[in-house]
């Protein structure tokens, strides 16, 4: 296995390893961001035994003890397996998170206490880098669910949302909502809940201009419109499941 390192923003850098027998043959694609301010934040720290692959590939962008900001979508191994074995290598390095998951797993998991992020708590980052945290319980799972956006570039960190198959391009201008819904067909990842259609058009009123995808490609283009359509999916699965449900009792 490898890493792949793709800058898909101005001092955003995506490390993108592909497990071919994950989901084969399309294989499936983890993805973590390096945000490369003068308070350098990873997003996603790769899963635990992946920590010597992703290690070696963030020492090709910056020196791996000058990490400063250690993030993550939820608690779960692929999100942040590698927490402690970055924090060991980076004595500076927190975990940032927001204040369920801080609550209910990290404050005992993490090696050092983590950074409670408040929903829409900002990080200043430096060199023209900056993150906001949104809190979006149980969206796609995870009770602690959040994202990060990057204000500058307007890069939407959205973490498990449009998870899809395959080892595409670092970035893509083409649809990413149809191959969205064929991974939840498959998978079913998404802990179905009520709340789900408005979380995620929520999301679009930060006006995104990249959806950077864990599992898939990032997308440039009209990403409102990329979540409108993915909420809307999940209200008529919500609705088709709530049928199905009420047909069978
Ligand atoms: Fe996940
Ligand atoms: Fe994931």
């Amino acid at each position: 296995m490898e890493a792949k390192i793709d800058e898909v923003a101005a001092g955003i850098f995506r490390l993108s390893v592909h497990v071919p027998d994950i989901a084969p043959p399309a294989g499936f694609t983890f993805n973590h961001f390096l945000l490369r301010g003068d308070e350098p934040l990873l997003f996603h720290t790769g899963l635990r035994r992946m920590f010597p692959l992703l290690r070696d590939a963030v020492a090709r962008l910056i020196p791996p003890e000058d990490l400063r900001w250690i993030a993550f979508g939820h608690y779960e191994a692929d999100e942040c397996g590698a927490m402690n074995e970055w924090m060991a290598v980076a004595l500076q390095a927190q975990v940032a998170h927001g204040q369920t998951g801080c609550m209910v797993s990290l404050n005992d998991m993490a090696d050092r206490p983590p950074r409670i992020l408040e929903d829409g708590a900002r990080i200043e980052l430096g060199r023209g880098l900056a993150v906001r945290y949104i809190d979006t319980p149980h969206i796609p799972h995870g009770w602690d669910a959040g994202v990060l956006h990057e204000e500058g570039s307007g890069t939407l960190l959205c973490g498990d949302l449009f998870t899809q198959l395959g080892n595409g391009a670092a970035l893509t201008t083409g649809d990413i909502v149809g191959p969205a819904i064929a991974a939840e067909d498959l998978f079913s990842f998404s802990s179905l809940n009520p709340g789900m259609g408005a979380t995620i058009r929520g999301l679009a009123r930060l006006a995104p201009r990249r959806l950077a995808l864990m599992h898939g490609p990032t997308f440039e283009g009209d990403a409102a419109s990329a979540l409108g359509a993915l909420a809307d999916d999940y209200d008529r699965r919500i609705g088709q499941a709530l049928s199905a449900a009420r047909g069978a009792s």
